[in-house]
Parts: C-alpha cells; sequence; structure tokens
C-alpha cells in the first residue's frame, strides 16, 4: 500500500487500482505541487467542511463518480449537488471494498449546520491508519489503541487551529501507532511547526517512528 501526503490535510492511501483520499485541499493549497486534476480517487473522506478541507472534494468527485464517506451532514450536501456519498456518524464503523471506516471524534468545528468535525480510522487492504482530522488533544485518543493496533498515525502539528507538537507527542503515545506523519503545519503563518522538532520528541518519548513527508512525497507500507 502507498501513502501520499499531498499536502496540508490530504493524505492519499492507495493499492492497485483503488484509491482513497483523506480533506482533499489541492488547487488552493499554496504548498501541493498537483492539481485536482491529477487525483482519481475511488473514496474520498472529509473529516469537516472548512474550506482547507472539503476543498475540491466536490468536484474531484464528480469527474471520478467518487463515492464521498463522511458525517450525515456533509454526506447529505454532497448527494443535494447529486454525488455518490456514504453518510456516517461518530462511533460508527461501516465496512467497505477496500476494508472498514470508523468515524471518530474531533475536537473542532464542522464546518456545517448542526455538524460535528470528525477523524477516521481506515482498515485499508489490511492496513489500520488513524487519520485525526482537524482536532485538539482529546485523552479518548487512548481508547482508539484499547481496539485497534494501529500501522500509522496521521496527525495534525501545527497549532492554532490543532494540536502542536508537544500534544501530537502525547497524542503519540495514547494511540501506540508503528508510525506517526505530521500534517497541517506550514501550510500559511499561523501554522508554521518545525516537524523535525516533532520527529526528535517523538523519537525520545514513544516507540513509533515518524516519517516526514513533503507534499507530493510518498511512503509504501508493507
Ligand atoms: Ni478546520
Ligand atoms: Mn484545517
Amino acid at each position: 500500500m502507498e501513502l501520499k501526503f499531498i499536502g496540508h490535510g490530504c493524505v492519499q492511501l492507495s493499492e492497485k487500482n483503488d484509491k482513497l483520499i483523506f480533506d482533499p485541499f489541492i488547487d488552493d493549497n499554496p504548498l501541493a505541487n498537483i492539481s485536482s486534476d491529477d487525483v482519481s480517487p475511488n473514496y474520498i473522506l472529509l473529516s469537516h467542511f472548512h474550506d482547507d478541507h472539503k476543498g475540491d472534494a466536490f468536484q474531484i468527485a464528480k469527474d471520478n463518480d467518487s463515492l464521498i464517506i463522511s458525517t450525515a451532514e456533509i454526506a447529505g450536501a454532497a448527494e443535494q449537488e447529486g454525488l455518490k456519498s456514504h453518510p456516517m456518524h461518530i462511533g460508527g464503523t461501516k465496512e467497505f471494498d477496500f476494508g472498514s471506516v470508523k468515524i471518530t471524534p474531533a475536537l473542532h468545528g464542522s464546518g456545517i449546520a448542526g455538524g460535528h468535525a470528525c477523524g477516521f480510522v481506515v482498515n485499508f487492504h489490511g492496513k489500520s491508519i488513524y487519520y485525526a482530522g482537524d482536532t485538539g488533544l482529546f485523552s479518548d485518543m487512548k481508547l482508539i489503541s484499547e481496539f485497534f493496533d494501529l500501522d500509522f498515525a496521521i496527525l495534525p502539528i501545527g497549532s492554532n487551529f490543532t494540536m502542536d507538537i508537544n500534544e501530537a507527542v502525547l497524542a503519540t503515545q495514547f494511540l501506540k501507532p508503528k508510525g506517526v506523519i505530521p500534517i497541517h503545519y506550514n501550510t500559511w503563518p499561523p501554522i508554521e511547526a518545525d516537524p523535525k522538532e516533532f520527529q526528535q520528541k517523538v523519537s525520545e518519548k514513544t516507540n513509533s517512528e515518524c516519517f516526514i513527508l513533503d507534499p507530493g512525497e510518498s511512503i509504501d507500507i508493507t
């Protein structure tokens, strides 16, 4: 399985022709080095509806007949646009052809009336990935490691809107993933953060390995 960091909060998982993308904010992302026309996901997972997460999701879904998987309010907005969507909500799990999706809480605004921000635990072709979404630290992240043996956790570190580096290190201790990837930093000045500082602290304080990916960079998860 390939995990590719497209930039900001956007991460793509792919295995053969199966592609799942989280929060495809691409064309207005100053650090992205591809265009939204370059991605062709079967599945789009949206953590919340802020512009830096919703991004190009609806246009990509329209162009690729992608299935949008999100909370009920966002899935409903997608359906109103004539897009394919599957509504879920916090605590729920659903099986898909690629594996499964569980929706986790996130401490953040939803960006849509009546909604909640969320995170995801995705089992994608046998690999277990936690995508935190935009969130502050919460101690119930410990519960995720009670139920899932995570291969990777994808965590925001940029502060201002989300956790900062030290909180993301504690989140890594709670989650116990094999690998951790920092996201949601350095896109704009308010979320400047040094991923090398995070990497150093992860190596000192956790048993996880931190991978810093530049926009466009990918790693193979075997
Ligand atoms: Ni947000
Ligand atoms: Mn954000």
